[in-house]
């Protein structure tokens, strides 16, 4: 039996699609837990390129059951799309599909109210990925929010549920943006054409956990964005709307910490953030605009390009910490190839002191400046290297520099997009 949870442990877009994808292999479930659409990994089945927001990577091992628990904000028409582009690529979904009753609904309304309050911030905006989820959870939170079992109504009864609660959000958001005109009864009608394909995927996922976990399976919890984006440990207001810790991803799903096997932070061998925030390893100049080139630094979800640094150890020992990661998983350590030398941030200077610790608040973390440790770079591309004992010796270094920094061993490294460039790093690489 295993039950893993695998996170990002930077600001999100660290590479937990090929991790989840790579561990999948074994898995008989991946399951995800909070967030919604705002994630997002590219794909390429049968030779198609394919964008995935709601649905994890491990769906594409045809033995894995997929399920979206109760923490997520499920928005069903972007979750037919997905359905529908997967199975036109020939990945059948629906059988092993189970979507959670108490997650719930992104309505077209919060997409529209996530871009007005995103209008009205004005300069001071967070940079939000425009997919509603900030209003999806704020509803939730407030007990207006529509749980997914909704959908389970008849026709009729869904269709005045959404009524009611869609023109209520519209009636708020035109006091808001009277510019605003966005029609309801069409939504309403995608809304239950949506119902009738998502319906018989809904369920006690809590439940169905509980059994595959009793039955000793192999279980993969996907954590979506990454632990410094968290409502209550990240940057606050510069996060994201729900937790995306290893206790998030726990509460998100119904299972215990005394299920879970191991806890994998995913970080990437340097750092990026998109959207706005405080970002201390920032690269402003020219070595931040060739990392967002070689590392093709842009969102998947909105294709903004990725602010990118160096590798931050304050910041990764945080998340590293307050999720209990018990390994690393380094990917893109490939992107560095051709540097001269690396930087790793291993303290911060603020205000003339010396800081080794994330601080909680957004204001003291944006005043905070880098003390770098220096490495030596590599010339030797490591993309085809197979066997940690391959790499270039000052890339085994770095790795080394990492785990020791952070204080967590590194055992997976992934030098490239296919499944083959990953590396089982061990005693072998140091
Ligand atoms: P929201 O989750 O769309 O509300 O966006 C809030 C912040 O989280 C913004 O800075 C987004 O860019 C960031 N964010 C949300 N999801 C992701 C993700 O999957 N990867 C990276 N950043 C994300």
């Amino acid at each position: 039996m295993s039950c893993r949870i695998v996170l990002g442990a930077q600001w999100g877009d660290e590479g937990k699609g090929k991790v989840v994808d790579y561990l999948s292999a074994d898995a008989d479930a991946v399951v995800r837990c909070q967030g919604g659409a705002n994630a997002g990994h590219t794909v390429v089945v049968s030779g198609r390129k394919l964008a995935l927001h709601l649905v994890p990577s491990g769906a594409l091992h045809p033995h894995c059951e997929i399920i979206l628990a109760n923490g997520m904000v499920v928005d069903p028409l972007a979750l037919v799309d997905e359905i529908e582009a997967l199975e036109r690529a020939g990945v059948e979904l629906r059988s092993r599909l189970r979507l959670s009753t108490a997650a719930h609904t992104v309505l077209p309304c919060h997409r529209i109210q996530d871009q007005v309050e995103e209008r009205r911030r004005g300069n001071g905006g967070i940079g939000t990925t425009g997919r509603g989820i900030g209003p999806a959870y704020a509803d939730k939170a407030a007990r207006t929010g529509i749980p997914l079992g909704w959908f389970q109504r008849d026709d009729a009864n869904l269709r005045a549920t959404l009524r009611v609660a869609i023109q209520h959000k519209l009636e708020w958001l035109r006091a808001l943006a009277p510019d605003l005109a966005p029609e309801m009864d069409g939504d309403i009608e995608r809304l239950v054409a949506a119902a009738a394909v998502l319906r018989p995927l809904l369920c006690d996922t809590t439940q169905r956990l509980h059994a595959l976990v009793d039955a000793n399976k192999h279980v993969v919890l996907e954590g979506a964005q990454g632990a410094l984006l968290d409502l209550d440990h990240g940057s606050y207001p510069y996060v994201t709307s729900s937790s995306c810790t290893a206790a998030g991803v726990l509460s998100g799903c119904g299972l215990a910490p005394r299920d879970v096997t191991s806890v994998i932070g995913v970080v990437k061998a340097y750092a990026t953030r998109v959207g706005n925030g405080p970002f201390p390893s920032e690269i402003a100049g020219a070595d931040g605009e060739r990392l967002r080139q070689i590392g093709h630094e842009f969102g998947a979800t909105t294709g903004r390009p990725r602010r990118c640094g160096w590798f931050d150890a304050v910041a990764v020992r945080h998340a590293a910490r307050i999720s209990g990661c018990s390994e690393l998983a380094l990917t893109k350590l490939d992107v560095l190839d051709g540097f001269d030398r690396v930087l790793i941030a291993d303290a911060y200077l603020c205000h003339g002191e010396l800081l080794r610790h994330f601080p909680s608040d957004s204001e003291t973390l944006a005043a905070c400046k880098p003390r770098y440790v220096e490495a030596a770079g590599w010339s030797t591309p490591t993309t085809n290297c197979r066997r940690a004992s391959d790499l270039p010796a000052a890339a085994r270094r770095y790795v080394a520099r990492i785990e020791d920094l952070v204080g967590v061993p590194v055992r997976l490294l992934s030098v490239g997009p296919e499944r083959e460039a990953t590396l089982h790093w061990g005693d072998s690489g140091r």
